[in-house]
């Protein structure tokens, strides 16, 4: 039987749509539209002038997006990774232009909740994974032929999962018996090699998280994302970026903490700060979801919202 997606609820909406400091007339890109919750409440900020455009690696995402380009002529979507954001912004010629860009990283809740999109242990469903699943090879693809050294390294590094070597080896031993293509025969495997429990956590959250972010280059196309969006934005545009576990997020506040250092001289060298050409200003802390959303949202426990402003 095929699930039916729940609906997804935006994460952080009114605080991210304060971070973005819409204007009437602006341009704004959305990189990760999902089903569109930020990306409508920033357009019922716009003008008749304001434009908009949405990027999305899925393709339920970009139905969704598309039916929403039909009703609205300022809206605009294009299927492709934030790692190509420069090329989309420039397909509109909006180079330098953009007023505020946003990237809601990881993964919605129609992808999880849909067994046959493979992203939950919790149903069983082809081991897939891939956030566009016409573009290079599934999570079971990548399973059946990646050495155990690399499994392990994987899990390990992207899924901080410290039973790493004991996982890829239990991969490695079944899958020399069977192949593995189903989430459940991945999560009963995980949950066997694995020694010990964590309190309300399945021993498989960490595995799969991590070959989540691998199958998708997740970091990679993180790192790029941040490069291309500061280079897209107008002076005095903003970047918001809400990141869902630590990895992200140690990305996004280095780059952050960096582009507002400026350039990287001797602590020595006889400039003052603003000498250092400072690219973007830090606005405000790190913002977490409050006590009201958590109680509408469990998945919003692990967001984190970070604003840079582009100075130069
Ligand atoms: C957390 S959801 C975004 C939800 C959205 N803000 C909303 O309100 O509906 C993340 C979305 O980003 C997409 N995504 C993840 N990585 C991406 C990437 N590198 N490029 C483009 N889209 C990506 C996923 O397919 C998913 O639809």
């Amino acid at each position: 039987m095929t699930d039916k997606p729940s609906e997804h609820l935006p994460v952080l909406l009114d605080e991210t749509v304060t971070a973005l400091a819409v204007k009437a007339d602006g341009i704004y890109v959305d990189g990760t539209f999902g089903r569109g919750g930020h990306a409508r409440a920033v357009l019922a900020k716009l003008s008749d002038k304001g434009r908009m455009l949405g990027l999305d690696k899925d393709p339920d995402a970009i139905n969704s997006a598309n039916a929403l380009a039909q009703q609205d002529s300022r809206f605009f979507i294009e299927q492709c990774s934030f790692a190509d954001l420069a090329s989309a912004v420039s397909g509109h010629l909006w180079q330098g232009q953009v007023d505020g860009i946003l990237l809601d990283i990881g993964v919605s809740s129609p992808q999880l909740d849909v067994a046959e999109r493979g992203f939950s242990f919790q149903k069983d469903g082809p081991l897939d994974m891939r956030m566009n699943p016409d573009v290079g090879i599934s999570a079971a693809q990548w399973l059946a032929k990646a050495d155990m050294d690399e499994i392990a390294t994987v899990i390990k590094t992207l899924g901080e999962e410290r039973y790493g070597k004991r996982i890829a080896r239990a991969i490695v031993e079944a899958r020399d018996e069977t192949p593995i293509t189903t989430t459940h025969q991945l999560a009963k495997l995980v949950d066997k090699a694995s020694p010990s429990r964590e309190k309300n956590k399945h021993p498989a959250t960490r595995t799969f998280q991590a070959i989540r972010i691998h199958i998708n280059n997740e970091l990679g196309d993180l790192k790029l994302g941040l490069e291309q969006a500061l280079d897209m934005l107008a002076v005095g545009g903003r970047l918001v970026v809400i990141s869902f576990h630590s990895l992200e997020d140690r990305i996004v506040k280095r780059y952050f903490r960096d582009e507002a250092l400026g350039d990287d001289l001797p602590s020595d060298f006889p400039i003052t700060a603003d000498q250092l050409n400072p690219r973007v200003k830090i606005i405000g802390k790190a913002i977490k979801a409050g006590e009201q959303e958590l109680g509408k949202n469990p998945r919003a426990r692990s967001a984190v919202l970070r604003v840079v402003e582009k100075l130069a």
